[in-house]
């Protein structure tokens, strides 16, 4: 099972991921985790990311797609993967169905969440993430119970490097013009399902949990 997460920056792809792939044993294959974890590592791959991505820009499509074709060939991702983040172009959109053609797989689902672009702006600046593990929070819509510490782990909470105003604007921009064509895409395929991403974590969970109960019917 191949379920993708398309989304503006701050839409909740990362939130509602990590409740899915628990609800469906998926591997969790997020390309803006991985290549944070590169510049953190400060490897070749992620010096050359960070250049795009401290600009809110999007990383070459050569470097995501291979990013993407080896981990969807581990062990975990045999059984299904939930893609977050990516493709985000149609570029990755088309290389990706080429990977999957190969290992005589397919997209099962399409998620759009669709969220208003005020809510998004405070979504992201108010955001904060988990330095150990990764989780994240919301200063106002889901704070940690002890300010900057994580719930989870007792890990620092931070602010992500491109969660300034400044940044997230470019990065809206980036989204519409780059990304938003592939919902016209995967419309097209026959495989979008819209979600209002607007209503609370808990109620876009339960609508997203309830589309893929319906593919196994
Ligand atoms: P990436 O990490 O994928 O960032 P993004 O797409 O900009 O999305 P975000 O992670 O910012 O938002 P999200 O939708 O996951 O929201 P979240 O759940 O955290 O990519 C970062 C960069 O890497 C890119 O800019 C690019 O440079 C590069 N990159 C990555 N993939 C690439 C690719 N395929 N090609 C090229 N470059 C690539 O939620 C946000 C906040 O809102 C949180 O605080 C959360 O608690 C809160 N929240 C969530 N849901 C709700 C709700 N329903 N109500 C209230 N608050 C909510
Ligand atoms: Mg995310």
């Amino acid at each position: 099972m191949i379920i993708i997460l398309l989304g503006p920056p701050g839409a909740g792809k990362g939130t509602q991921a990590e409740r899915l792939v628990e609800h469906k044993g998926l591997a969790y294959i997020a390309t803006g985790d991985i290549l944070r974890k590169a510049v953190k590592n400060k490897t070749q791959l992620g010096r050359k990311a960070r250049e795009y991505m401290d600009q809110g820009l999007l990383v070459p499509d050569d470097l995501v797609v291979s990013i993407v074709r080896e981990r969807l060939l581990e062990p975990d991702a045999a059984s299904g993967a939930l893609l977050d983040g990516f493709p985000r172009t149609v570029s990755q959109a088309e290389s990706l169905d080429g990977m999957l053609e190969a290992g005589k797989t397919k997209i099962d689902l399409v998620f759009s969440l669709e969220v208003e672009e005020n809510e998004l702006i405070e979504r992201l600046t108010g955001r904060r993430v988990c330095r150990d593990c990764g989780a994240t929070y919301h200063m106002k819509f889901k704070p940690p119970k002890v300010r900057n510490v994580c719930d989870q782990c007792g890990g620092e909470l931070y602010q992500r490097d491109d969660d300034s105003l400044e940044t997230v604007t470019e990065r809206l921009s980036v989204y519409k013009k780059q990304t938003e064509p592939l919902i016209k895409y995967y419309k097209a395929k026959g495989l979008l399902v819209a979600i209002d991403g607007n209503a609370e974590i808990d109620q876009v969970s339960q609508q997203m949990r309830a589309e893929l109960d319906k593919l196994q019917q």
